[in-house]
C-alpha cells in the first residue's frame, strides 16, 4: 500500500499539466471520486488496523498534494485565459488619430480670394463655355482673320471644325456677357482657359484667368486703375506697387500689361522677376468701341475698361510657388499646406 502511495506521489509529481484538457486528465486520474487515489481510500479497509492511521495519514498527505496541484494548475490557467480574453484586440487606450480632410487647392483659395475682393467692388459673377467658337474667342475682340494676332495665343482648334476650339483666354465669356445685357454691366468671368504651350515650370496648356470688366457711361481708364490698385492692396498688402506697362490687345485700346513690385525679392531684383523687381499679373486696357458694337452696345454712349489676370500667377506670388505644375499634380504634401490657410 506504501509503495502504491509513493508511485503515485512520483506520477503526480511528474505529471506535466499543460493545458485545460491534460488538466482535466489529471482530475480523472487523480482526485475524482473514482480517481486512483479515491480507490486508495477505499483499499484502506484492508490495510491492518494498527497500519490504518500512518497509511490514512500518507493516503492524506498524498490526496492533499494532488489537490493542490491541481489548484495550482487550474489558477494558472484562469489566469492566462482572462488575460488572454481581457487583451481587446484594438487598445481603446491609444488617441484618436486625427480625422483627415482635404484641403483646398491653393488656386480655387486664391480665385475665391479675388471674386471676394472684387464683389465688393460691385462686381458680378459670369461664367461661359471653355468650347469655344471662333467669334467669342477670336473675331468679336476684334482678331480679323489670319491677322497675326491670332498667333499670340497658340490654339487647341478641334481638328474636324477649326471654328471650334479650346479657349484661349476668359474674354470670350466677357462677349458672351455683353451680347446678352445692356450697360451698365461690371462683372468677372472666371475659369480655365488653353494654350498650345509646352509644360515647364513657367507655362502650362492649362491655367485658370479671371476676367474682369465694367461698362457704363463716362468709365475712363482712372476707373480701371483704381479698380486694379484696391485689388493689389487687398490681395498683397499695402506695400505692394503697382504700374502699367503700355501693351498691345486687338480688343482694348488703349492697353497695358499689369506689374506689381515682386514680393521675392520686394522689388531688388532676383530670378522670379528676372532681375527686373517687378512681376506681371495680367493684361488690361479700355475696351475697344469696335468691341462693344460688335456686341451691340452702343460705343458712342457708353466705354468700358477690362482685365484679365493670371490665377496661377497670382498664387505663385502670394504663395511663394515656384513651378507652375505643382497646381496639377495632385501631390498631396503639397496640397495639405494649404490646409491651414485662409
Ligand atoms: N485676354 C488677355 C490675355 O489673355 C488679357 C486681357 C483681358 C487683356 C482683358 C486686356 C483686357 O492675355
Amino acid at each position: 500500500m506504501l509503495e502504491k502511495i509513493q508511485a503515485i506521489q512520483k506520477e503526480i509529481e511528474a505529471y506535466v499539466i499543460e493545458g485545460v484538457e491534460t488538466l482535466e486528465q489529471f482530475k480523472l486520474e487523480f482526485t475524482s471520486r473514482k480517481g486512483k487515489i479515491a480507490t486508495l481510500f477505499d483499499d484502506l479497509k484492508t490495510v491492518p488496523n494498527e497500519l490504518k492511521r500512518s497509511v490514512g495519514q500518507e493516503l492524506n498527505t498524498l490526496k492533499q498534494l494532488a489537490q493542490a496541484r491541481f489548484e495550482e494548475a487550474f489558477a494558472a490557467f484562469e489566469n492566462t485565459t482572462n488575460a488572454q480574453q481581457s487583451v481587446p484586440k484594438i487598445d481603446l487606450s491609444l488617441p484618436v488619430a486625427a480625422d483627415q480632410y482635404g484641403a483646398r487647392h491653393p488656386l480655387s483659395m486664391v480665385r475665391e480670394r479675388m471674386i471676394e475682393i472684387f464683389s465688393r467692388l460691385g462686381f458680378t459673377l459670369g461664367e461661359g463655355p471653355e468650347i469655344e467658337d471662333d467669334w467669342h474667342n477670336f473675331t468679336a475682340l476684334n482678331f480679323p482673320e489670319n491677322h497675326p494676332a491670332r498667333e499670340m495665343q497658340d490654339t487647341f482648334f478641334l481638328a474636324k471644325n477649326p471654328d471650334i476650339a479650346l479657349r484661349t483666354h476668359t474674354s470670350s465669356t466677357q462677349i458672351r456677357i455683353m451680347e446678352s445685357q445692356q450697360p451698365p454691366i461690371k462683372a468677372l468671368a472666371p475659369g480655365r482657359v488653353f494654350r498650345n504651350e509646352a509644360i515647364s515650370a513657367r507655362a502650362h496648356c492649362v491655367f485658370h484667368q479671371l476676367e474682369g470688366f465694367y461698362i457704363d457711361e463716362n468709365v475712363s481708364f482712372l476707373d480701371l486703375k483704381k479698380a486694379l490698385y484696391h485689388f493689389v492692396k487687398e490681395m498683397f498688402g499695402a506695400d505692394v506697387q503697382i504700374r502699367f506697362r503700355p501693351s498691345y490687345f486687338p480688343f482694348t485700346e488703349p492697353s497695358a500689361e499689369i506689374d506689381i513690385s515682386c514680393l521675392i525679392c520686394k522689388g531688388k531684383g532676383c530670378n522670379v522677376c528676372k532681375q527686373s523687381g517687378w512681376v506681371e499679373i495680367g493684361g488690361s486696357g479700355m475696351i475697344d468701341p469696335q468691341v462693344l458694337e460688335n456686341c451691340h452696345i452702343d460705343a458712342k454712349k457708353y466705354a468700358g475698361y477690362a482685365f484679365g489676370m493670371g490665377i496661377e500667377r497670382i498664387a505663385m506670388l502670394k504663395y511663394q510657388i515656384k513651378d507652375l505644375r505643382l497646381f496639377t499634380e495632385n501631390d498631396v504634401r503639397f496640397l495639405k499646406q494649404f490646409s491651414n490657410l485662409g
